[in-house]
C-alpha cells in the first residue's frame, strides 16, 4: 500500500510562532511544508512573502512547498527560489503563457507545479502535463484556510488520474489536493488518486496537531 503524503499549511498555525509549527510538522513526520503566498489580488487575502519563508528555511530541511496564489508569479519565481523554496506551483487561471514560467521555474532547477480552481476545466491543463512534475487540484476556492471541502472535487481527482495513467506519466506526476482535507475525507481523497494531501485548519486547529499529522500519515 502506498502511502498518502501529508502537507501541512502553516496558514493556519500561529504566524507569532512558526518555529514550534515548524518543529511538530518536522517531529510528526510531515512529507512536505505547504507554504499560502496570497498577493491581495489574484485572491482577496495577503500572507506569506519570500522574508517569511527565508526565516522558515533556517528553522528546517523540510521540503518547502510554494503554492503561489498570485497575479504576476513570473516576478515572484526568483524571490522565492533564493528564499529557499523546493518547488513553486503556480496558477493556471493566473497567466497567459505557462510554458514559459515553467522554463523559468525549471531554469532554477526548481519543481514545477500548476495549480487549478474548482472551476477551471481539466483539459486546460492538456498541453502542459508532460512538463511539469506536480498538479494541485483545489478543493475549495483559494484564498482562506478553514473552508469546506467541494464534493464535486473527487470526481475531478480521478479524472486527472486516469488522463495521467493514460498517458503513462502517472508515476512521474504527483497528484495533490488542497482544501478542506481533514481526517474524515482523506481516506476518500486519497482513494480518488491524491499522492499529497494538503491539510491547515484539520491540523493546526485541533489541541495536537502532532498526532494529527500521525493519523494523517496513518490513513
Ligand atoms: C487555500 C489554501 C490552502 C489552505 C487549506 O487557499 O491554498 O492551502 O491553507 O486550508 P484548510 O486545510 O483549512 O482548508
Ligand atoms: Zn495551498
Amino acid at each position: 500500500m502506498v502511502m498518502i503524503k501529508i502537507a501541512p499549511s502553516i496558514l493556519s498555525a500561529d504566524f507569532s510562532d512558526l518555529k514550534s509549527a515548524i518543529a511538530i510538522c518536522q517531529s510528526a513526520g510531515a512529507d512536505y511544508l505547504h507554504i499560502d503566498v496570497m498577493d491581495g489580488h489574484f485572491v482577496p487575502n495577503l500572507t506569506i512573502g519570500p522574508v517569511v519563508l527565508e526565516s522558515i528555511r533556517l528553522k528546517t530541511d523540510l521540503f518547502l512547498d510554494v503554492h503561489l496564489m498570485v497575479t504576476n508569479p513570473e516576478q515572484l519565481i526568483e524571490p522565492f527560489v533564493k528564499a529557499g523554496a523546493d518547488n513553486i506551483t503556480f496558477h493556471i487561471e493566473a497567466i497567459d503563457n505557462p510554458v514559459k514560467l515553467i522554463e523559468q521555474i525549471r531554469s532554477f532547477n526548481k519543481q514545477v507545479g500548476i495549480s487549478i480552481k474548482p472551476g477551471t476545466p481539466l483539459k486546460v491543463l492538456d498541453q502542459y502535463l508532460e512538463k511539469i512534475d506536480l498538479i494541485l487540484i483545489m478543493s475549495v476556492e483559494p484564498g482562506f484556510g478553514g473552508q469546506q471541502y467541494i464534493s464535486e472535487s473527487t470526481a475531478r481527482i480521478k479524472k486527472l488520474d486516469k488522463s495521467l495513467k493514460i498517458l503513462g506519466i502517472r508515476k512521474r506526476v504527483i497528484i495533490e489536493v488542497d482544501g478542506g482535507i481533514k481526517l474524515s475525507n482523506a481516506k476518500m481523497v486519497k482513494e480518488a488518486g491524491a499522492d499529497i494531501l494538503v491539510a491547515g485548519s484539520a491540523i493546526f486547529n485541533t489541541d495536537d496537531p502532532h498526532s494529527t499529522i500521525e493519523k494523517f500519515k496513518n490513513i
